[in-house]
């Protein structure tokens, strides 16, 4: 289960340019409630691979509701960013990643899960790992002490690069693998 993101989010400026491995530049910037249409559209790109492999199941398309609870965040609890290419009407989504925090008793460790969609046709190109490298600084900062996720195990390029960033496998079970990264590196958390 996941947390919603507070009523009357106030979203969140953040943008960056970031280079990709083929040499080519993304921008990578907060999801905005006006990312909707955006948002819809990336979906519409997506495989039904890559849907099932996202949402562990058959998905045809995005409520109303999906959409306010994707777009409409408080980048303290719900933390979601897009990589993005063009500018005004013609930008367009090619990779979504975010997380949303776990209810838990407080005074306990906040502990969040985190998940990715990066349209096909881009896929293998670094998008992904470059929003997780921007993603982690968010969940230092909103005291979040680990990144989860649970990925299908036969999905070999989520878990290898959940592997090459860190996460350590926690269980694995009924074709369900599940990761944890702590979002802050483990030196800093022996000597904090
Ligand atoms: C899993 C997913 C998010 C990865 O996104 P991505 O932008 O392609 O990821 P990256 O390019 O940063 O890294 C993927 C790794 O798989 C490798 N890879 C090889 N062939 C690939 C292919 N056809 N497609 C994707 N990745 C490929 C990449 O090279 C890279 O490994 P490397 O760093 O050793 O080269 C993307 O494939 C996707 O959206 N899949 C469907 C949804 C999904 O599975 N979500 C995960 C649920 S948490």
């Amino acid at each position: 289960m996941t947390a919603r993101p507070a009523s009357g989010a106030v979203g969140c400026e953040f943008s960056t340019l970031v280079p990709l491995r083929d040499g080519s530049a993304v921008r990578i910037r907060a999801i905005r409630p006006d990312d909707k249409r955006r948002l819809l559209g990336h979906f519409s790109r997506l495989s039904e691979r890559s849907v099932y492999q996202r949402f562990f199941g058959v998905k045809r398309e995005l409520t109303p509701e999906d959409l306010t609870h994707l777009t409409e965040l408080d980048f303290v609890d719900a933390v979601g960013l897009v990589a993005t290419v063009g500018a005004g009407d013609d930008e367009r989504i090619l990779g979504v990643g975010r997380y949303f925090v776990d209810p838990t008793p407080a005074g306990t460790p906040r502990r969040a899960e985190v998940a990715f969609a990066v349209e096909d046709a881009h896929q293998g190109r670094g998008i992904a790992t470059r929003l997780l490298e921007q993603l982690l600084p968010f969940a230092r900062q909103s005291r979040v002490a680990a990144l989860e996720a649970d990925v299908l195990s036969d999905n070999v390029h989520m878990l290898h690069l959940f592997s090459r960033m860190g996460f350590q496998t926690a269980s694995s079970r009924h074709g369900v693998v599940r990761l944890s990264l702590p979002s802050e590196p483990q030196e800093q958390r022996r000597s904090a």
